[in-house]
């Protein structure tokens, strides 16, 4: 059973179209995720399946409600957790948690339990009287994602959930997202432009790149559609014809040279190695240096998009640059 529906969902802003033609569907309990740099249209799309935005074309179901027909409905089973910094630092954990429930609408008594719950979820229980100038980056991060559990969702929008944590802080956030999936049954959407948070994370992927999805499928397929491990060689010295003779052996599907490397494509790399090496040996060739690639979601993005996202990687400054922003703003 899907929760999520969407069908050649668009979002235009004036000529540019930030999400074109977007159709998929999300089941029930799954971790889902958008994997894209910067400017993919990732959040245009949450903004849409969350009712903050009207697509321009298309059209998207959450909870089998329509998210523009059925707006307010759709707003009670969904929670956002947003890509900017939202929690108030001069207010305690607590504080920003009773904030939240009252925008949500959620009665005052009821509250109480709930926030207990929701940070204890997040494991702020002993930091909730604290405020929240005294959080780390991961601490603000959980807070959030506890706000985005204040009115018991159906289905949790994660925008970019470890931006600009560290990787260590971000292990520990993708433990209390998967225990939200696993002991409270919420399905969830994430964006991310982290392949390793897309691959550790999800059930499945969707490729975003320029409004577009690229390739679709669980992070094994993906990785699988590749067509194998690739294993590294480099010789002292081979010959052109042993070179040819490595190309025939029976596990090997092609040999690229890159520099003084041979990329050599196999299907079962543990399997291949040894036999390869074997053979090789035989052949009297000697050996330099041997290593065992596995494909990783960087590749498959590079073979979708011609481009590695890894060079779009790297901003951990940005989450502090803008929390302070905002700290200026509020003055
Ligand atoms: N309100 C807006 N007005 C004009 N352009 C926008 C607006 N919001 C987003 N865009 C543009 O749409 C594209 C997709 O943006 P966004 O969904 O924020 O990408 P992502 O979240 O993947 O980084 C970008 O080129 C961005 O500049
Ligand atoms: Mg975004």
């Amino acid at each position: 059973m899907y929760v999520i529906k969407t069908d050649k969902l668009t979002k235009r802003f004036g000529s540019l179209v930030a999400v074109d033609h977007v159709s998929f569907t999300v089941e029930e309990g799954e971790i889902f995720g958008f994997l894209g740099p910067n400017g993919a249209g990732k959040t245009t799309t949450i903004n849409m399946l969350t009712t903050l935005l009207n697509p321009t074309e298309g059209s998207a179901t959450v909870g089998g409600l329509d998210v523009e027909k059925q707006d307010g409905k759709v707003r009670k089973i969904v929670g956002l957790v947003p890509q900017d910094i939202t929690v108030d630092d001069d207010l305690t954990g607590m504080e920003n948690m009773m904030l939240q429930s009252r925008l949500y609408h959620v009665p005052k008594d009821v509250a109480r339990e709930r926030i207990k719950e929701a940070m204890s979820l997040v494991g702020l229980t002993d930091a909730a009287n604290r405020r929240v100038e005294t959080y780390s980056g991961g601490m603000r991060k959980r807070l959030e994602l506890a706000e985005g559990l204040i009115h018991y969702p159906k289905v949790l929008f994660l925008d970019e959930p470890t931006l600009g944590l560290d990787v260590q802080t971000r292990v520990v956030m993708w433990d209390y997202i998967k225990r939200l999936r696993d002991e409270h049954k919420i399905t969830i959407f994430l964006t991310t432009h982290y392949m390793e948070e897309a691959d550790v994370l999800c059930d499945r992927i969707a490729i975003i790149d320029h409004g577009k999805i690229v390739a679709l499928d669980t992070p094994q397929n993906l990785k699988d559609s590749l067509g194998g491990d690739v294993i590294e060689l480099e010789f002292d010295e081979a010959t052109d014809s042993q070179i040819e003779t490595l190309k025939t052996m029976p596990m090997v599907k092609d040999v690229k040279k890159i520099g003084e490397a041979y990329m050599i494509k196999v299907s079962k790399g543990e399997k291949a190695l040894p036999e390869i090496m074997e053979n090789l040996l035989k052949m009297k060739l000697r050996i330099g240096k041997v290593s065992l690639v596995k494909p990783s979601l960087d590749q498959v993005y590079l073979e979708y998009t011609g481009r590695s996202l890894r060079e779009t990687r790297g901003e951990t400054g940005e989450i502090w640059r803008r929390m302070r922003h905002m700290r200026r703003v509020r003055g």
